[in-house]
């Protein structure tokens, strides 16, 4: 194993928030990145004096670097990857994993071939709270956890065009398609506590009301069955004239708990054992004795990234899996698991909101 693992970055617009994090971990350095558009290549190559800059991709892969980040629009998320695994690098790819379905079945494929390692940076697996809730959970607190919810509501509208009004890939690939878009964030933190795939899916829409343009329904629902019957509740909605919140839920047999919708709500939960009267106490209280010894104590490195989870663990965990050649974090069959429901809701919300099995990549040849 090499002292040291290179790094090159492609997109920088969320791209450039990963330097930092790779900087600070000291078994890599970051020294190439990549973007079509020049002047925010000379931009962040500037200020944050990084030397090998590149406009071609393709290029980027043949120097001598050993992990590339991909952090550019959604549809090129797949071809990118499979083009870097083919070239021996190692991969984190930014959400989601994949456009279409022909796409995950390719990429699976190659991750299989490649003796390299592929990770879907889902960030929100790494939110203090939803942490918290899983290690809860795996310590049984919730008894037998049957129902879960994950929300993710942010008008991107002004996002969609550029500034000479031309549409941007969020237009087509965020909601220029009716189906359950982006809703890895929502989904993730959910199915890692239930430690389960979805196997069904049924999705409806609330039609089109704040702008004829887009083929998205302005709110959409996904509901997802999983293997052991447990219901997941998805609602994405990047139009709806609102501000914006993320929101989880959780319900078991002897507990529950529910996240924050803004406006000074705090993260309640109840549970059986702890919370006599029937009472909601915060979840702040359960940090101390519940919540992973890391995070209550991160290390040096951790605080020189700048913050104590996020993007930090969830690289520090990637790079691990390198050095000690173990499964990342969120290989490629949690980004699959994450990503196909939504993409097969498209086939649902056509019809009704019939049922739609979710294939399994574990099992394809
Ligand atoms: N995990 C999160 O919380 C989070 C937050 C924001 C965005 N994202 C994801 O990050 C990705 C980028 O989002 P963004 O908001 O930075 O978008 P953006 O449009 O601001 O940036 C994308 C960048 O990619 C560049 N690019 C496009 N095609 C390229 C190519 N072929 N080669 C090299 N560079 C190319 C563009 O010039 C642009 O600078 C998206 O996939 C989005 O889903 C994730």
């Amino acid at each position: 194993m090499k002292d040291e693992l290179k790094v090159g970055i492609v997109g920088l617009g969320r791209g450039a928030g990963f330097i930092r994090p790779f900087t600070t971990i000291t078994e890599t350095k970051v020294t190439a990145i990549c973007d079509v558009d020049e002047n925010r290549l000379n931009n962040a190559a500037q200020q944050l004096n990084i030397e090998k800059r590149f406009t071609d991709y393709e290029k980027m892969l043949e120097d001598d670097i050993d992990i590339v980040v991909l952090a550019t629009p959604e549809n090129l998320h797949a071809p990118q990857s499979i083009s870097a695994l083919n070239a021996g690098k190692h991969v984190v790819s930014e959400v989601t994993a994949a456009t279409s379905i022909e796409q995950c079945y390719e990429l699976v494929r190659t991750v299989r071939k490649s003796k390299t390692k592929y990770m879907m940076a889902e960030n929100s697996c790494y939110s203090p709270s939803n942490v918290l809730i899983k290690n809860m959970v795996r310590k049984g607190l919730f008894g037998e956890i049957y129902f879960g919810e994950g929300e993710y509501v942010h008008n991107v509208k002004s996002l969609h065009h550029d500034s000479k009004g031309n549409p941007t890939w969020r237009y087509y690939w965020q909601v220029g398609i009716n189906r359950c878009n982006y809703a890895t964030h929502s989904l993730g933190p959910v199915l890692q506590w239930f430690d389960e795939r979805a196997v069904t899916v049924c999705c409806l829409g609330t039609g089109v009301h704040t702008d004829p343009e887009h083929a998205m329904e302005d709110t959409i629902l996904m509901l997802c069955k999983t293997a052991s019957g447990a219901l997941i509740k998805i609602r994405i909605d990047m139009l709806s004239n609102r501000p914006p919140n993320t929101y989880y839920s959780l319900q078991g047999t002897k507990g529950c708990y529910e996240g924050t919708r803004g406006f000074g709500d705090k993260q309640k939960i109840w549970l059986a054992d702890y919370c006599k009267n029937g009472e909601w106490k915060p979840l702040a209280e359960f940090e101390k004795e519940f919540m992973p010894e890391r995070w209550k104590n991160p290390p040096e490195e951790a605080l020189k990234a700048g913050n104590v989870g996020g993007e930090y663990f969830e690289l520090r965990d990637f790079v691990d899996s390198i050095l000690h050649d173990t499964n990342p974090p969120m290989d490629v069959y949690a980004a699959m698991d994450f990503t196909v429901p939504g993409l097969v809701s498209e086939e649902s919300i056509a019809n009704g909101g019939m049922p739609v099995q979710v294939p399994n990549f574990r099992e394809i040849d």
